[in-house]
């Protein structure tokens, strides 16, 4: 191997402590008095006050490297490169240089420190949007020019793709410009220029070279000037490792290659995807349980407990035995501290291992019996429904078992089965709710309260359900919601990205119905006439013989145990501001009032 994850470290940071950065100190993965966020999530989040000038920073001109958790690409971790943590190489500009300095500081490192070959590298800008008022990075496309990049290698990518914000509330956020490695996967097209840029597969994102801050994104989706601009940078270490020693995948790299190593020679069916995930997982939960966090089923402790079982299902569909799992942290931990992505230890090796034996402990039996409930679930015809599992047992597994919800869901697909999260987190709400002894109504999943704000937008759920359908199929439906009375997310069933032009219509489509002044109608009916009525939604026999159903016009039908709004035309405006991936073949969207 030609680079240890050392030597990119030490290339990176020398590189910009060379160029008058100073190097700061790391922060634990659990972010200090900020109950906003689960973990670190990026270099720049134990920093974020000195990029709206709350807080002065320690240089105009800093770096260091990171430890983040992301576990929102659950999913797609087995692939080439998303990890459920990684080391993040960040340098930020406070202030200091802005576009120009930070393109050539990137084609510098890429193409004269690392010899990176220049006609596999990529680069991405922001091309502007128009309802947001927000202009293209025409500066950031001349300047990579300038510096020597093709201009059939830079490409123009929208509000989803290349501007960065913190996320839908107040942030600073800017245009960004992001760099992309040619892996050479042949079994995928290569990009041609103005066409399909294949992101997943073959050009991998290698580093944010700079999301260039020059915004405030306010709480209503408006935007103004930041009194200065600054730069912030982020790379994984992983992929940076992968791509320098022309490798496959972030699981070839020193990062984990040994601990893939001892998986394979332990165990009695190979399954690398099985390797992948436990060397993945088991790595940060190492880094959250050193962090001072318990297994529980509550945020933070909730993340380690499925990252945890996860771990310990694939373990055994690797064939190994319980004991193993113990070898499997120490490994871990050692191959840590050989790589230098140790954290600060703030727990001996022991102590970690411990507590990971005791999470083992009070999973171990319940695996097996889970298991073997599965199979017989899956062995009687009328627990499926066209090839679904009844959510009932997908919660029973959860609730009696303790199977977080991607453990079901995995081995419903080994069995060409799927599961509906949507309704696993109604009955999880519901459940929720009762525990708490509340005898009221239950809400439809995920209405945060019953404020004005919150009902309004809960209306405006119903009418964007009804918008995706009519712009992008009738096979559309809910997968998930939330609402708190800043916004709403919405998940749904859809294979790609959706088009600006599909986002526009959706938004289009929303607000004619709140311009038209439709009151919502609500009428209580037996299940069987709500569903000979064409309403839409979870036909389960929870809501008892008795059922809502909330209709808008001729526009939407949807059983639902509200609440709503007496008419459209107090949403007034409505407007998407995300639209994402929230998991495979699951879109996200992110809308609010105005
Ligand atoms: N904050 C930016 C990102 O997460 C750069 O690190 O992509």
């Amino acid at each position: 191997m030609l680079y240890s994850i050392n030597d990119v470290k030490n290339l990176f940071l020398e590189f910009f402590v060379q160029n008058q950065h100073k190097q700061i100190k790391n922060s634990s993965i659990v972010p200090e008095n900020d109950e906003s966020l689960l973990f670190i999530n990026a270099g720049m989040t134990p920093i974020k006050k000195v990029f709206t000038g709350e807080q002065i920073p320690e240089s105009n001109r800093m770096c260091n490297i990171q430890t983040c958790i992301r576990t929102n690409d659950i999913d797609s971790i087995g692939d080439m490169h998303h990890l459920s943590s990684f080391c993040m190489l960040g340098s930020w500009s406070i202030g200091d240089y802005f576009k120009e300095g930070a393109i050539n500081f990137a084609y510098d490192f890429l193409i004269n420190k690392l010899k990176l070959p220049k006609e596999k590298i990529y680069v991405t800008i922001f091309s502007g949007d128009s309802e947001r008022k927000l202009p293209a990075d025409t500066e950031s496309e001349e300047l990579w020019q300038k510096a020597g990049m093709p201009k059939n290698h830079i490409l123009l990518r929208p509000f989803s793709d290349n501007f960065w914000r913190m996320g839908d509330g107040e942030s600073p956020c800017g245009p960004c410009t992001e760099v992309f490695f040619d892996t050479e996967n042949k079994s995928i097209k290569s990009y041609e220029e103005s066409g399909f840029f294949d992101d997943k597969q073959r050009y991998i994102e290698i580093w944010n070279a700079g999301v260039f801050m020059q915004y405030l994104q306010h709480e209503d989706g408006s935007y103004t000037r930041l009194k200065t601009n600054s730069v912030d940078t982020g790379a994984g270490i992983e992929r940076m490792t992968m791509v320098l020693n022309g490798l496959k995948n972030v699981y070839e790299t020193q990062a984990y290659a040994s601990i893939i190593q001892l998986l394979k020679n332990n165990s009695t069916s190979n399954k690398e995807n099985s390797y992948r995930i436990i060397s993945d997982h088991i790595r940060t939960s190492v880094y959250i349980i050193n962090a001072g966090v318990e297994a529980s089923n509550l945020k933070r402790g909730y993340v380690l407990r499925r990252l945890l079982r996860r771990a310990m299902r694939h373990l055994r569909a690797i064939g190994v035995e319980d004991e193993f799992l113990k070898t499997v942290v120490e490994s871990t931990i050692d191959n840590l501290n050989e790589c230098g992505l140790n954290p600060n230890w703030l727990f001996s090796k022991q102590q970690i291992v411990q507590k990971v034996l005791i999470e083992q402990e009070k999973f171990s039996k319940l695996l097996v019996s889970g298991l073997k409930t599965f199979n017989e679930f899956i062995a009687s015809e009328q627990n499926i429904e066209n090839g679904k599992l009844n959510s009932k047992l997908v919660f029973k597994l959860y609730d009696t078992f303790g199977f977080p919800f991607e453990i079901t869901k995995e081995l419903a697909e080994e069995n060409n089965l799927s599961v509906d999260e949507a309704e696993f987190n109604v009955l999880l709400e519901n459940h929720k709710e009762l525990s708490k002894g509340k005898t009221g109504k239950v809400y439809k999943s995920g209405l945060a309260d019953t404020s004005e704000q919150s009902v309004k937008l809960h209306t405006a759920t119903h009418l964007l359900h009804y918008a995706l359908k009519k712009v992008l199929g009738n096979h559309i439906n809910q997968k998930g919601s939330n609402i708190t009375s800043d916004r709403l997310r919405f998940d749904f069933n859809f294979e790609r990205k959706m088009t600006e032009e599909e986002v526009r219509q959706v938004e289009e489509l929303v607000n004619q119905v709140i311009e038209k002044e439709i009151p919502v109608v609500k009428e209580e009916m037996n299940l069987e006439d709500a569903k000979n009525s064409g309403a839409i939604g979870l036909f389960d026999n929870r809501y008892g013989d008795k059922v809502t159903v909330y209709t808008i016009g001729t526009y939407s039908k949807e059983l639902c145990a509200g609440p709503h709004v007496n008419n459209t035309k107090e949403l007034v405006k409505f407007k998407i501001t995300k639209e994402e991936s929230s998991s495979a073949g699951v879109r996200r969207i992110r809308a609010i009032l105005q």
